[in-house]
């Protein structure tokens, strides 16, 4: 058996990873650390209910005791990191937080991870560590001058990525807490030889995703028939991957993935923001075959402070040293992603209730 500790299994990737996991393999035991703030939700993992293999820890990760103890107690050959708050607009609005748990939870969790690998002899046996990053440390590409309806560049040939050798140029105060934490894991690799691998992944999307992120919220607002709010012109565009191909990268990077290396994770799914929505619209109006769900209901508000314009990951490392592949196309996915939000209207009735509410009227009344 071997045992794999995740941070933030409760959340929005964490979860699937964790279903992923122990849906795939029987080899596996997941020892799961989440400390349950609003986008944490144990729902998610409902169907584990039973399961031995996986293993429930309500736990901080920048609680110094509880990491400790958790490491000594279960032993972990593998630690995946995905605890983090992970919402950009939250960080423009209480960036105290992401410093908090993204750059401090991190240290904590190396600190950590360090003291109960450590063999004595500056080894670190076979244990490995992964921090689940993200695109956005890189900053914004430039919108090619030539692009195709849907956003992606019209010649991808002559378009600029996002490389692992790109320099990190974060805007927002969650990329800068990203950033900051993905400085820490490799001064860990490069000071004391820790047994570190960093993912860098573009936007996900699929079951289980927080209404608060885009598709979630656009497809909770379509069924509603509330107004869909487009930041400025929306044509800002993200590099679109299934939750699911992102889970298998990490799977394979974590175990097979070269120490000390970052590899970028992305399948060129470039879309702009209106695209996205009407999509949405579309497919939505046709699963629920509701004809009031039109594009009248879009309204452009004011847009996101220091928005970057554009990402567009180029996944060629991974793929040339793992052989990995993303196996969902963006309009395959999108599909699944609307169908599992009509599928469950309770997940969605509970995480909407409440808190959502007064964080709604927050961030988008009077915007
Ligand atoms: P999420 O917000 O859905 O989930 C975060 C989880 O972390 C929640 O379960 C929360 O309870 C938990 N958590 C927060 N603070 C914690 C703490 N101090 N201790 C323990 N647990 C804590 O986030 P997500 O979208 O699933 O993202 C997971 C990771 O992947 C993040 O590190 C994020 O930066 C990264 N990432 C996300 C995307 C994306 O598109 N969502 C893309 C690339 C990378
Ligand atoms: O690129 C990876 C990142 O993707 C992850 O690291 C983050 O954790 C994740 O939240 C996501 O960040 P984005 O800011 O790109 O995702 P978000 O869903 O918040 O927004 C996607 C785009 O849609 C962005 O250009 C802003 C725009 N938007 C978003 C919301 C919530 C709107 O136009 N209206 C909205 O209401």
């Amino acid at each position: 058996m071997k045992t794999f500790l995740v941070t933030g299994g409760a959340g929005f990737i964490g979860s699937n990873f964790v279903l992923h996991l122990l849906g795939t393999r029987d080899d596996v035991r997941v020892v799961n650390v989440d400390a349950l703030t609003y986008a944490g939700n144990l729902e998610n993992l409902a169907s584990l209910e039973g399961n031995p293999n996986h293993i429930f820890l309500h736990a901080d990760i920048r609680d110094r005791d509880a990491m400790a103890q958790a490491l000594t107690q279960y032993q972990p050959d593998v630690v995946v990191n995905f605890a983090a708050e992970s919402h950009v607009d939250r960080s423009i609005e209480n960036p105290g937080v992401f410093a908090d748990t993204n750059v401090m939870g991190t240290v904590n969790l190396l600190t950590c991870c360090r003291a109960a690998w450590d063999d004595g002899k500056g080894g670190f046996g076979d244990h490995r560590y992964l921090q689940v990053s993200t695109d956005e440390v890189y900053g914004a590409l430039q919108i090619p001058e030539a692009v195709n309806p849907d956003g992606s560049p019209a010649d991808p040939a002559g378009a600029t990525y996002f490389h692992e050798t790109t320099p990190l140029s974060p805007h927002s105060p969650y990329s800068a807490s990203k950033a900051s934490a993905d400085f820490f894991v490799r001064a860990w690799h490069d000071t004391y030889g820790f047994p570190s691998v960093i993912t860098r992944c573009s936007n996900n999307y699929g079951p289980y995703q927080f209404p608060e992120k885009l598709i979630p919220l656009m497809i909770h607002n379509a069924l509603l028939h509330r107004e869909l709010p487009v930041y400025g012109d929306g044509l800002n565009v993200r590099d679109w991957l299934y939750v699911e191909d992102h889970c298998r990268a990490i799977e394979l990077v974590a175990e097979h993935g070269r120490l000390g290396e970052v590899y970028n994770v992305g399948g060129h799914n470039e879309r702009s923001n209106m695209y996205i929505v009407r999509t949405i619209i579309s497919e939505v109006r046709q699963a629920t075959g509701d004809a009031a769900i039109t594009e009248n209901l879009i309204r452009h508000v004011t847009d996101r402070k220091g928005h970057d314009r554009r990402y567009g990951i180029a996944p060629n490392k991974i793929r040339e040293e793992l052989g990995w592949e993303p196996q969902t196309r963006f309009e395959v996915g999108i599909k699944k992603t609307i169908r599992w939000y009509l599928d469950n209207p309770e997940w969605v009735e509970h995480v909407t209730s409440g808190a959502y509410q007064q964080y709604y009227e927050r961030m988008y009344a009077g915007r």
